[in-house]
């Protein structure tokens, strides 16, 4: 059976699946918005995990320990910070989404968690992003592999909108 989608409003520190996704940056040694928010949540452990990774490109990603969160697994990924688009920053966006999942498989993982990345702080426009986000899940899950669930995990009811209406009309086409 393939991997179900789905769409909710929440805090991800909250969620009990396997993995949360963190849309951080480059230094993976946190920062404000949902970095700032999984480091509190998870401990000082998890700094000290990630300081021994060496830090994380664009478009990349690194899976570590949950910590305090009840979520397994963490993984860290970072997305480009929007300039104009004509610099890579969709392809870097979907190489961010591509590497998590396949991260998550290669572990055995079977339900995973994504907030908006690049769409806070780093200005990717939200519409795009979230296309972005669909379409390369989507992609990823008509291969079998271990995830069995998707949930992108919007923080502002807008996104939360945004993601049902790109899932519903996906869905509609099939
Ligand atoms: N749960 C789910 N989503 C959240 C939460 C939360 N607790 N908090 C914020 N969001 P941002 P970026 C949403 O700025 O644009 C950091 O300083 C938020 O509403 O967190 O990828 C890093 O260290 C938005 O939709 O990440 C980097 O320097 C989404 O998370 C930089 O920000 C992403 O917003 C990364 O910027």
């Amino acid at each position: 059976m393939n991997a179900m989608l789905k769409t909710i409003q929440a805090d991800i520190t909250t969620l009990d699946v396997d993995a949360i996704v963190n849309a951080a940056n480059s230094s993976l040694l946190s920062g404000g918005g949902v970095d700032g928010a999984i480091h509190r949540a998870a401990g000082k452990d998890l700094l000290a995990e990630c300081r021994m990774l060496n830090g994380c490109r664009t478009g990349e990603a690194k899976i570590t320990r949950g910590y305090n969160l009840k979520a397994r697994h963490i993984i860290h990924t970072v997305g480009p910070v929007w300039n104009g688009g004509k610099n890579g920053e969709p392809e870097k966006l979907r190489s961010c989404y591509a590497n998590s999942l396949r991260i998550a498989a290669e572990h055995q993982l079977a339900s995973i968690a994504f907030p908006c990345i690049s769409t806070g702080v780093y200005r990717f426009p939200a519409d795009q992003a979230a296309q972005i986000a669909v379409e390369t899940v989507r992609e990823f899950i008509s291969k079998p592999s271990s995830l069995k669930q998707i949930i992108f995990c919007c923080f502002a009811a807008a996104d939360r909108q945004r993601y049902e209406a790109l899932i519903q009309e996906q869905d509609s086409q099939e």
